[in-house]
């Protein structure tokens, strides 16, 4: 069973790979390189094909803005099976932007950092991917000295998104509260998404309109990081990107370590990792809910509602014991009923959760992988178990599909794109733990 699985998740990754050296998420629905997807996917690769997995990273880094910014798509082909394309975007606008590629303006969790460590970890050949980090790993670095000098504007430790696909997390419910403080033109276009995949499954089209009013808005001021903090109607601390950032400062600081030398750059490290790590656990834990929660900067008020995000922390080791304890509590309480797999994407006792729709609340294998790993970390050994085992289940039973129902029995229950690549990729890494 093992065997057969990671074969089919190797035919999947190789079916998506593309000449110009990287991985599309799927077919049709997302036919670029996305920022966060391409992470997941080099860690899959890393297991049976290390110059792949190499050849993902290296090319991602290569469309690194002059600030040190990565964006979350980067256009390398021209493709209209995708909307907003790279004429929506625009990354022409900013000063900094890659004049080699053209790309989104915006960027995506920062797990470049720790998926060099895990490339490391994974590979057969040490010595040979430990060469290539120390090519790359400089680039991260100025991504995170991006993050820190542009997007904490409280002097926090805490960085800001200003768009909800930034999140990662689409169109959790968590921004519902925010579209309502917006009233964005009906704006005319073509939905690209909805051809592909069946519209009960993906945002609505009045959601599409403010998540291009806020881009209209960056786009205006070229994209320039103050004026965005300025004028977003949009601006976010949101727990897994900064729990990405933390385990990525990590991995940073240890790979300099086993490096050499960097003494400067690893003082960086650790004065941001510890100045984070505290602006986290005060400004983000809900000790009411029993969960980390998203912050709205806008409003200067926590957006109080348990998702899988919350629980992200676990993975960059960013609660105490104690707090774990009671984190891990409520995942249980809410979402770990015996009649669910988990995890879903939102808290399925709320009346903003939807089971089917995007991230209003199906399971998500990237979330999963990094649940499993957090979970590990504070010693729930047998929770992490069951999402690792839940994870191979539904893909075995549905197929490699971009995300699930986390009702047990539900027929169909994979939705959105199929053969997606993180999905492939994250099996054949919890399959080889
Ligand atoms: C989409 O088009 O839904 C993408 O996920 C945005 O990143």
């Amino acid at each position: 069973m093992k065997e057969k699985l990671i074969s089919q998740a190797i035919r999947v990754l190789e079916d998506n790979f593309q000449e110009g050296g990287f991985t599309i998420p799927c077919k049709g629905l997302y036919p670029f390189q996305w920022k966060w997807d391409s992470g997941f996917i080099a860690i899959g690769q890393a297991y049976y094909d290390a110059s792949k997995a190499k050849q993902e990273i290296a090319t991602l880094l290569d469309a690194q803005w002059d600030n040190g910014f990565i964006p979350h798509i980067v256009f390398h082909n021209e493709s209209d099976t995708y909307f907003p394309g790279a004429d929506v975007h625009r990354s022409d606008l900013s000063p900094v932007a890659s004049k080699k590629y053209k790309s989104t303006g915006m960027t995506q969790p920062p797990v470049t950092g720790f998926v060099l460590e895990e490339m490391y970890r994974i590979a057969d050949d040490k010595e040979d991917m430990f060469a290539f980090i120390k090519t790359q790993i400089d680039k991260v670095y100025d991504n995170h000295n991006y993050f820190y000098k542009n997007r904490d504007v409280n002097d926090e430790g805490l960085v800001f998104i200003y768009h909800n696909w930034e999140s990662g997390t689409d169109n959790s419910p968590i921004w519902d509260d925010i579209w309502t403080t917006m009233n964005p033109p009906e704006y005319t276009f073509e939905r690209r998404d909805t051809t592909h995949v069946d519209a009960s499954q993906r945002p609505s089209k009045r959601e599409y309109d403010h998540y291009l009013y806020i881009i209209e808005i960056a786009k205006e001021n070229n994209y320039n990081d103050a004026k965005i903090a300025e004028l977003s109607p949009f601006l976010v601390i949101d727990p897994l990107f900064n729990a990405m950032l933390i385990k990525s400062n990590q991995a940073l600081i240890n790979l300099y370590i086993r490096i050499g030398g960097n003494e400067d750059k690893i003082a960086q490290l650790k004065k941001w990792q510890a100045k984070s790590i505290e602006g986290f656990n005060s400004k983000l834990w809900d000790d009411k809910l029993g969960a980390y929660v998203h912050y709205d900067l806008r409003k200067d008020a926590p957006i109080s509602f348990v998702t899988s995000s919350s629980f992200a922390p676990l993975y960059a080791n960013i609660p105490s014991q104690e707090r774990a304890d009671a984190l891990v509590h409520t995942m249980m309480t809410k979402f770990g009923g015996e009649d669910k797999y988990l995890c879903a994407s939102f808290d399925p006792e709320s009346d903003r959760f939807d089971p089917k729709k995007y991230w209003r609340g199906p399971v998500w294998i990237n979330m999963n992988w990094i649940l499993f790993y957090g979970l590990k970390n504070y010693g729930y050994t047998d929770i992490a178990n069951r999402v690792k085992e839940d994870s191979i289940e539904l893909i075995e039973k549905y197929g490699f599909y971009e995300y699930f129902n986390c009702k047990k029995g539900t027929e169909n229950a994979g939705y959105g794109g199929g053969d997606f690549s993180w999905s492939a990729a994250l099996l054949i890494d919890l399959l080889n733990n």
